[in-house]
């Protein structure tokens, strides 16, 4: 039977969820695909956790070179996260012939096309279905299922951490901060929370999936980005009542004016099959010109949920010689023809505390009409704010951001009372 090695660089939540599932069913493995897959080393600092994995300390290295050199290694999974020293290791990797399989979005986000070009060179696979939403099999339907289709969009919840705070945060009517905070103790949130939190790790995954779905490669810096921090409870609270649910969506388009990229909150209305992924589940709906839309669910983390990507592509890589790549030119930069649309459009939901006085709301409502933007929905509240002033919350039609933004400066000007308190995109 052939044999294939194995080597797992970084043993964390996420390497050794790896290890578990590589050792528990190598003999299911043997029965279905004929291929005996073995770790035959791994490269772990912190050798503590390699040994209470039960690993033979023999096969713990003590560098990269060492498992570059290891003949018995075919396939080297790179589990560490981060650039520094990740890079490092892949590159010497596939240029000692070994193929790669990586969870590491930041490090495919940023320099796939460093990667594909030392994997093609050494003809060695590079796999990164782990990379993006975990165990949900994303990249390989953009890759190869789907490509009969002109994708024209990709609208997903592809960050497990946000969007457990925003469920909590819309079930309990709890704070950004407190929600956190448990999601910290919990383990679900990281203590330095930024790269969720902020969008960064939704945009490395939408940079992946969108130049995979548009077949340019979309560059992490032409990503629209805006985090979860400032989302007031009382939001999410007034969206319930219009219909609609809090989420952190990555959203990527492909329109006639160009492409769209961008992460950011965004009501969506309950009727959407997004609307309900709730707690750390993720979701991609893709939209095809042939196959219509398709949606993907699952966990979007975690030791065996992401594991299960890292061995599907390592069951894949074991019983295929020749590789493919990313069908699309896999450069730094989108193709020079590639348009990308700033000034999108989309509905909005506008929050504002308004003076309770006659002519007030004709004001709001003039500066609305002079800026094209017309109402779908409005909730006038009774309740007394601090200020003496009364919630007014609206939600318009599709129009542009750069005229929301214009109105958003004019009504702030009507007069001390009239402020805007929040605006949130809606996906219609
Ligand atoms: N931190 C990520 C999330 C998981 O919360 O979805 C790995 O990408």
């Amino acid at each position: 039977m052939k044999k294939v090695g194995v080597a797992i660089l970084g043993l964390g939540v996420v390497g050794g969820g790896t290890y578990k599932i590589l050792t528990e069913k190598r003999d299911f493995y043997k029965k279905n695909h004929g291929v005996d897959i073995i770790v035959e080393s791994v490269l772990e600092l912190r050798k503590e956790r390699a040994l209470a994995l039960g690993i033979d300390e023999q096969k713990i290295a003590s560098n990269i070179a060492e498992v570059c050199s290891n003949p018995e290694v075919d396939i080297v999974v790179e589990v560490m996260g981060g650039v520094d020293p990740a890079k490092k290791y892949v590159l010497a990797a596939l240029n000692a012939g070994k193929s790669v399989v990586t969870s590491n979005k930041e490090l495919f986000c940023k320099y796939s096309h460093e990667l594909e070009k030392a994997a093609k060179k050494n003809n060695c696979g590079l796999f990164f279905e782990a990379s993006c939403v975990g165990g949900v099999p994303v990249i390989r339907s953009l890759l190869d299922n789907l490509q009969g289709n002109k994708i024209t969009s990709l609208l997903g919840i592809i960050n497990g951490t946000t969007n457990y705070i925003l469920t909590k945060m819309s079930d309990g009517g709890a704070s950004y901060e407190d929600v956190l905070k448990e999601a910290q103790s919990l383990g679900y949130a990281e203590a330095n929370p930024t790269a969720d939190v902020e969008g960064y790790d939704a945009a490395y995954k939408l940079s992946i999936l969108s130049s995979l779905a548009f077949h340019t490669k979309i560059p992490f810096e032409k990503i629209y980005r805006e985090g979860i921090t400032a989302i007031d409870s009382l939001d999410i609270s007034y969206g319930k009542r219009l219909g609609y649910t809090l989420k952190l969506i990555a959203l990527g388009k492909n329109t006639e004016n160009g492409i769209e990229v961008r992460v950011h909150p965004a009501f969506i209305k309950n009727s959407h099959p997004l609307a309900s992924v709730n707690d750390s589940y993720n979701a991609v709906f893709i939209t095809g010109d042939c196959v219509e839309d398709v949606m993907l669910y699952g966990r979007g983390a975690g030791a065996l949920p992401t594991g299960s990507a890292i061995v599907g592509d390592i069951i894949y890589c074991a019983t295929h010689d020749n590789f493919n790549y990313s069908a699309f030119k896999n450069t730094p930069n989108a193709d020079p023809d590639t348009k990308f649309v700033s000034n999108f459009k989309s509905a909005y939901y506008i929050r504002l505390v308004a003076r309770d006085k006659a002519g007030v709301l004709s004001k709001v409502s003039a500066v609305l009409g002079k800026n094209s933007i017309s109402l779908s929905q409005v909730i006038q509240e009774n309740a007394e704010e601090e200020n003496g002033g009364v919630p007014l919350v609206l939600v318009s039609h599709e129009t542009s951001e750069k005229h929301i933004l214009k109105a958003v400066e004019e009504i702030n000007a009507i007069d001390k009372f009239a402020k805007v308190q929040s605006v949130i995109r809606v996906v219609t």
